[in-house]
């Protein structure tokens, strides 16, 4: 049964990560001359506190590695439909429920309330091929009060907006508008809508997701996500390790009390809970806290994704055993990259070889920095392992820079919303509402310079598209700022080498210009652009953008 929402008083705002915290963020809006903001974080930083409320977890005092690993299920469908792009053909369609479900994370903990797809967080798992269109129908079957902390002061969540929306975006999925998830396309409780998937793009790991207008954070941190995997000839001709020998995990934090109830961080200011990010005590892989996976000593391929609002992984195996990374957001490299570690910002997804045959009898811990995330207890028995780790894998054509018929400037930016005095962060100085600036024609090619006015790192995520990384490059911020003129202080840096396979989110660093470059094929229409932290996303930094026929 449904509790309010009012039993949510402890202020949270914890585990900031270095050079994250609020003294940076002040410091830089006080060079900015901003003088409500110093108000108002002052406000924040006394409020949040910077030690664990009582109530909270220690992950600590958990027996490590009791629980398995759940592998989520894959998901079935429930007959078939005609094709919306060809009613001569039938399509699978599947039917899912979201819903409140209570879900153990750990043996010695009671279950938690939490929100996920037909019993599950994560939900089932997607399993489809390139050009395998599928139809899903989509049904909010939650209750009609949140659980979470809403921010009655963010876009589209407004005191007037019902409480509980849902509306399901598959991320780095080449989707029609209409079955793309608009923010603003959402449902209640008792409602369902249903999409078209067509599927037409290589294979790669994507994964769906709550999308909703100003709750959209505290729907995926309640539990609505899930993978969906898209496979084609070209992948299968490479005999990566397959079958129980391909592990999807889906990793992000939260922070548990210890009751071991989800608490989401507020501000302390009861008007306005919404804070700019979130890192929480407990550590999740596959909704699970510190599982085991039982492994032969062979090779296996991790399919990783971040789930987390806020937090970056920096993964890495035992004491920094070298893993193979194979592929990135939308599909493979063109050759694997060897690695120590695999930085992955909140949407990114690693496609990593790692390679148990050394450790026969060993126990390897996967970490993110000084977190343990979960254990692999390699078997000490022999066994054969007839899968290959080709030296070449997918060919990733470099798009010309020349190829780009308009490059476009877009800021990420912090501001002050002077009537609320309170932060909030923009794409291009723009409020979601505001007329549509970006309209790129289909089938044309442009570059996107991003322009990071902000402290933070911010994860940029375009819908529809793949896009390839040009570079990135220092810039003087404060003469950006005082001049509007773009004066490079370095040299451009380009991507690390596992950014060189097709992306979809991008990770723009503090300080830097970082400049993709993006062929719009697919559908006219309209998608949006955002940064992949939630509580961004949820405060505006998000836009519609158009594409357009010619
Ligand atoms: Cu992961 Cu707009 O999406
Ligand atoms: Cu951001």
């Amino acid at each position: 049964m449904l509790r309010s929402c009012t039993d949510h008083g402890t202020l949270v705002l914890v585990y900031r990560e270095a050079g994250q915290g609020l003294i940076s963020r002040r410091r830089f809006l006080r060079r900015a001359g901003v003088i409500a903001a110093a108000v108002s974080m002052e406000r924040a930083a006394v409020a949040s506190g910077m030690a664990p409320p009582s109530t909270a977890l220690d992950p600590n005092k958990l027996k490590p590695y009791v629980d398995p690993l759940p592998l989520p299920a894959v998901m079935k469908s429930s007959g078939v439909r005609p094709d919306p792009e060809d009613a001569t053909k039938q399509i699978p369609v599947y039917c899912v429920a979201m819903e409140e479900i209570h879900q153990r994370v750990h043996r010695d903990l009671p279950p938690t309330r939490m929100w996920g797809f037909n019993g599950t967080s994560p939900g089932p798992i997607f399993e489809t091929r390139s050009g395998q269109g599928l139809m899903v129908e989509w049904t909010n079957h939650l209750p009609a009060k949140h659980f979470l902390p809403i921010d009655h002061t963010l876009c589209g969540a407004e005191k007037d907006q019902p409480e509980v929306r849902c509306v399901i975006h598959l991320h780095g999925g080449r989707t029609p508008a209409k079955s793309d998830g608009y923010p603003e396309d959402w449902v209640v409780p008792g409602k369902s809508f249903t999409y078209h998937y067509p599927n037409r793009q290589d294979a790669a790991l994507l994964f769906y997701h709550d999308h909703t207008m100003g709750i959209n954070r505290l729907n995926i941190y309640a539990g609505l996500q899930g993978l969906f995997f898209i496979r084609d000839e070209a992948e299968d001709a490479l005999n990566l390790p397959k079958g129980k020998y391909e592990i999807p995990l889906m990793l992000c934090d939260r922070f548990l009390r210890s009751d071991g109830q989800l608490e989401y961080p507020v501000s302390g200011d009861e008007k306005k809970p919404w804070v700019p990010e979130v890192y929480s005590n407990v550590m999740l892989a596959n909704g699970r806290l510190a599982p085991y996976l039982d492994v032969e000593p062979r090779k296996y391929r991790l399919r990783v994704m971040n789930g987390s609002n806020g937090r970056f992984f920096r993964l890495s195996f035992g004491d920094l055993l070298e893993m193979n990374i194979i592929g990135g957001d939308q599909g493979l490299l063109p050759a694997p990259v060897k690695a120590k570690r695999a930085l992955l910002t909140p949407a990114e997804r690693a496609d990593i070889v790692f390679d148990f045959s050394q450790h026969a009898g060993e126990k390897i811990i996967l970490k993110s920095d000084s977190f343990d995330i979960m254990q692999f207890r390699v078997s000490a028995s022999k066994t054969t392992d007839d899968s290959s780790l080709p030296s070449t894998l997918r060919p990733v054509e470099r798009i010309p820079e020349a190829s780009a018929i308009k490059t476009r400037r877009l800021t990420l930016d912090e501001t002050m919303n002077d009537v609320q005095e309170s932060m909030g962060m923009m794409l291009n100085k723009t409020p979601w509402h505001a007329p549509v600036t970006e309209k790129p024609v289909i089938n044309t090619t442009e570059i996107w310079e991003l322009v990071n006015l902000t402290e933070d790192t911010h994860p940029i995520h375009l819908h529809m598209v793949r896009f390839q990384l040009l570079d990135r490059r220092r810039f003087d911020v404060f003469g950006f700022q005082d001049t509007g003129e773009l004066r490079y202080t370095g040299r451009p840096i380009s991507a690390d080498p596992e950014e060189a396979a097709w992306k979809d989110t991008v990770r723009c660093e503090k300080g830097h210009v970082t400049r993709i470059i993006v062929p719009f094929a697919g559908y006219t229409g309209r998608y949006v652009w955002h940064c992949h932290l939630l509580e961004h996303e949820d405060n505006e930094m998000m836009r519609p953008y158009d594409v357009v026929e010619a």
